[in-house]
């Protein structure tokens, strides 16, 4: 029995954002005490055939923080003595903002799952990018860039301009978020042209590596038409998905009816899809996330051609212990299979 399975219940009787905001401060403030070396002790897998290469960085594993979970930055350093390979930070916008009315994230326990309509909540660019000039972390660490709430479309380039620049020096990549479900005007940012019009203001800004970062619920032409962007603007990477407006006729749990987008298991599926398609048409590296939990999950959205993957809901779930099970499970299915690294397994089912 982990100490999270004490935790657990106790944690899931507050409300979620409640029991997340314990979670981060307890991790915050562990890491500026001796027990982030304890917990590094207990947490990191450090294995050789872990150790991956995308987008000129190196991942210590290939299992990262999805963002949305460390908004401001001010964990990567906890995460990393957590085991994790890479944290991807933000949302960020250019200016701070508060986010939705609460509540406004939900637990949907039958289903292994979150409904989240945070609304882009953070301290903005200029305030994350003096916390991560001051980090202390030797794993990537990404950062999430998303558009200002009262910005029309028509701006959305400069503001996101804005957003790179005060958070250029302290990341190793950024990904462009074109795919929050829970930001007004954000439909409109993910075509062609929108879409196209913040490549080139970025890319003319110097960012670099740069991602970006898909819904789910975005129809095949959709996604063919983002591919192509990519390569016009030679991009380094796409990430696969993010959370879904779509509701499975599956979900169980009575806070399915709440609106926002969902994640963890439901949408393990058809993330790992996405990866798939995308990958097929695409020689960039693919981060997969949706509903990853366990190695096995992991494994297939490496197999369906992802190079890492990061999760956020499964961490809620299944506590701080996930890296160090994912990438202990990670090696016995590479060992089972006979790959001498996760390099090797990364599209091995296409
Ligand atoms: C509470 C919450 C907040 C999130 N915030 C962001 C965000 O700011 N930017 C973003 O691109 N994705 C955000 N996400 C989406 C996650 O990064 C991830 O793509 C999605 O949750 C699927 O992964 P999972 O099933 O492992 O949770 C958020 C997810 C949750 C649950």
């Amino acid at each position: 029995m982990s100490l999270y399975d004490i935790a657990r219940p106790l944690l899931f009787r507050l409300p979620a954002e409640t029991a997340h905001s314990l979670g981060h401060t307890a991790l915050r403030l562990s890491q500026q005490t001796p027990v982030r070396r304890l917990l590094a002790a207990r947490y990191a897998v450090d294995d050789e055939r872990l150790h991956t290469e995308a987008f000129g960085q190196r991942f210590p594993n290939p299992v990262g923080v999805a963002a949305g979970f460390d908004k401001n930055a001010e964990i990567p350093a906890a995460l990393a003595a957590l085991g994790f390979g890479f944290v991807e930070v933000g949302g960020v916008t250019a200016e701070p903002q508060a986010g939705n009315a609460r509540p406004r994230m939900f637990r949907l326990r039958e289903d292994e799952a979150i409904i989240n309509r945070m609304g882009l909540n953070n301290d903005g660019a200029e305030a994350v990018g003096r916390r991560l000039s001051r980090r202390d972390v030797d794993i990537p660490v990404g950062v999430n860039i998303a558009k200002t709430e009262h910005v029309a479309p028509a701006d959305a380039p400069a503001d996101y301009r804005r957003s790179y620049e005060a958070v250029a020096d302290g990341g190793d990549f950024f990904v462009v978020n074109v795919s929050c479900p829970n930001s007004q005007g954000f439909e409109e940012l993910q075509n062609r042209d929108a879409m196209a019009a913040i490549f080139d203001t970025l890319v003319d800004a110097g960012a670099d590596p740069l991602l970006v970062k898909l819904s789910p619920d975005l129809p095949e032409p959709a996604v063919e038409d983002t591919l192509d962007l990519v390569a016009e603007f030679d991009l380094d990477g796409v990430v696969a998905t993010n959370t879904s407006t779509d509701r499975p006729a599956s979900l169980r749990s009575p806070n399915r009816t709440e609106g926002g987008g969902l994640s963890g298991k439901p949408i393990e599926g058809r993330a790992t899809e996405m990866v798939r398609f995308v990958a097929e048409r695409t020689d960039v590296p693919v981060v997969g996330v949706g509903g990853v939990a366990t190695a096995e999950d992991a494994y297939r959205k490496i197999r369906a051609g992802a190079s890492l993957v990061q999760l956020y809901t499964a961490f809620i779930y299944r506590g701080p212990a996930i890296a160090r099970e994912i990438n202990r499970g990670l090696l016995d299915l590479l060992e089972r299979d006979g790959f001498d690294s996760v390099a090797d397994a990364v599209g091995a089912d296409l």
